[in-house]
């Protein structure tokens, strides 16, 4: 489990939940598993296939998808099969297993309930304010937009009037105090210290609702373009930008159905989209993705598709998500729509066919930026390749990421091992690009070593990495962390999130089955007798010894070459030495 993420639960009362909870009962309850080896699988919930590729761990009580990335514990399954929320998902399997939970949870909930209770009442009043005569500018506007009245209704749009106490003085009506309404963010205290006046004045009002449907928050249009263009409920006690994604209510069905979400940039492109038939489309609402919206995306479908616009802020701020998407071990596609359009302008001017086809034309993030390099012709084959190399290392499935590299060697007209000879050296620079990761499929580490060639896919050898497969084996055999301690320092680890799995092992903390990269080693049979592994185990020892001896000597040879030249014997002859123990160094 994420360290952290007891929240609200005492102690170690989520532990103590889930050690009552056998992952392969309630995994069972839903996926049909046979057992394989030490583990148990069956055809992923997660994503569509035919041949399974989801597991279970039982030992380590955790699950991993090889064909989607997706991965965790019992919390995390349930979280994501039955859409619960953390606690709701504790809860559930707290009453399952007969445990008690304290109550002081009810009285937190009391004032989310009430914000909510006030966030209704005010999306009655704007929807009423829109329907009534004062409304009248706001509809001309809203049909002038082109978005059809079943649309206002399942979007909940309103709008705002232009008094600065008309919501104010309604919700006065209700019983909500002015402390309430500046608490949801609705009403602005003067700066006078006196009173408080209506946040949203004359604009069209977007509700911002949950996951459940609830109204949590709002965004109001300017119908002049006075500025700003957009008003946003500030951050509020139920209200975080981050763990929000516009139209994911609305979206959720067909995004489950179809399998990928369509990611756009605002509110009338969610809208425009939706209206025109694409109906898995939802928004960011302004912000960078954050690590939240993606686990919410990616625990309803495996693909996701950006539609953007084909200016150089829209490549930006597609390229910043992408990674996160890459990381969680979604598909990222990108469909890309002429300089200047946005989904909803598009589909104003082109229609659905059009759209329809932009982003059925829509190719792989990877693919998208090989050909963007290609186009650009700003170098060589070899150049756009290292360009690669960054984006290659993000994507955690290791079989997408295999079927990207033949796609681009195919492209470029040279050869596969030569990308990937490339990319591993490029690895040993210190500064080399991007942050490297398994590039090994988890299923088949056979040789150790950096030299080693392991597994081979589509007939070209793939280099197995260290890394991954000395995790794997501390993961299986704790007795063999002690001696890990002592001869690895994590200083040595190229791969900041192996780095990180590998830091927990050694501080006796726990691992995060819910990354992808640790997940999908956690559920490995490593094959091999005992005496195997602790081969492997020594085999990989050796690998981060050189590594050590590499990064030292590079250091002395520094020192040597500095000494000559400054003519300092002692130093020299202090450096030759050290330079000369340093390559003797053996190993056990
Ligand atoms: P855009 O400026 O692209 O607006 O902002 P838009 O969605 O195309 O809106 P129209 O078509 O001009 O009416 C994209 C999104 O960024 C957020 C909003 O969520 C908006 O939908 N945004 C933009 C703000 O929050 N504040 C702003 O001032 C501007
Ligand atoms: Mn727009």
């Amino acid at each position: 489990m994420r360290a952290g993420r007891s929240g609200a639960f005492p102690g170690d009362l989520v532990q103590r939940i889930k050690d009552a909870s056998g992952i392969v009962d309630i995994v069972g309850q839903f996926v049909t598993l046979k057992q394989a080896g030490q583990n148990l699988k069956g055809l992923c919930p997660f994503h569509a296939e035919k041949t399974p590729s989801f597991t279970v761990n039982p030992g380590k009580q955790v699950f991993h998808c090889f064909g989607c990335g997706a991965g965790g514990d019992v919390i995390e399954f349930l979280e994501r099969h039955e859409k619960l929320s953390f606690p709701d998902a504790v809860r559930h399997l707290a009453e399952r297993a007969g445990i008690r939970l304290p109550t002081s949870e009810a009285r937190e909930d009391s004032e989310t309930q009430k914000l909510i209770a006030l966030h209704e009442a005010a999306r009655s009043f704007f929807s009423a304010s829109l329907s009534s005569p004062l409304g009248l500018g706001a509809r001309e506007y809203l049909a002038g937009r082109g978005v059809p009245v079943e649309m206002q209704v399942s979007f909940g749009v309103g709008f705002a009037p232009p008094a600065w106490d008309a919501l104010i003085g309604h919700l006065r009506g209700k019983g909500f105090s002015a402390d309430w309404l500046v608490k949801g963010g609705l009403a602005v205290p003067r700066n006078s210290g006196q009173g408080v006046y209506d946040r949203f004045r004359n604009r069209i009002i977007f509700p911002i609702v949950d996951a459940s449907g609830r109204t949590i928050a709002f965004g109001g249009r300017s119908m002049d373009d006075s500025p700003p263009k957009y008003l946003n409920s500030p951050e509020t006690a139920i209200y975080k930008k981050g763990d929000h994604l516009y139209g994911l209510y609305q979206a959720r069905e067909a995004i489950r159905r179809r399998g990928a979400a369509l990611l756009v940039e605002g509110y009338f492109d969610v809208i425009g989209a939706h209206a025109a038939g694409f109906d898995h489309a939802v928004a960011t609402l302004g912000t960078a993705l954050t690590t939240r919206q993606v686990g919410q995306l990616r625990r309803m479908a495996p693909d996701v598709v950006f539609v953007y616009d084909g200016d150089a802020a829209g490549l930006r701020a597609m390229r910043s998500s992408a990674g996160l998407l890459l990381e969680s071990g979604a598909a990222v596609n990108v469909a890309v729509l002429p300089e200047g359009e946005d989904p909803d302008s598009f589909l104003q001017k082109e229609g659905p066919d059009a759209f329809g086809k932009a982003v059925g034309s829509s190719i792989r993030l990877a693919d998208f930026v090989l050909e963007s390099l290609i186009q650009e012709k700003r170098g060589s084959s070899a150049w756009i390749v290292e360009q690669m190399f960054s984006i290659w290392d993000q994507i955690a499935n290791p079989i997408e990421r295999g079927e990207r590299i033949r796609r681009a060697a195919e492209r470029l007209d040279i050869r596969e091992e030569w990308i990937i000879e490339a990319w591993h050296a490029s690895r040993q620079k210190p500064g080399g690009p991007g942050r490297p990761s398994a590039i090994s499929p988890p299923g088949g580490p056979s040789a150790h070593g950096e030299a080693g060639q392991g597994s081979v896919r589509g007939g070209s050898k793939m280099p197995v990495r260290v890394e991954p497969l000395f995790l794997q084996i501390l993961l299986m055999r704790p007795d063999l962390i002690p001696t890990a301690r002592d001869r690895v320092s994590p200083d040595l680890w190229e791969d900041a999130a192996l780095r990180a799995a590998y830091s927990g092992l050694l501080e006796g903390g726990g691992h995060d089955a819910s990354d992808p990269a640790v997940g999908r080693l956690l559920v490995v049979d490593l094959p091999g007798t005992p005496e195997q592994v602790e081969a492997a185990f020594q085999d990989c020892i050796r690998v981060f010894v050189r590594r050590r001896q590499r990064i030292a000597q590079r250091r002395l040879y520094g020192e040597i070459r500095k000494a000559e030249s400054s003519g300092d014997p002692e130093a020299l002859k202090t450096s030759l030495r050290e330079h000369m123990k340093v390559s003797k160094e053996t190993c056990p």
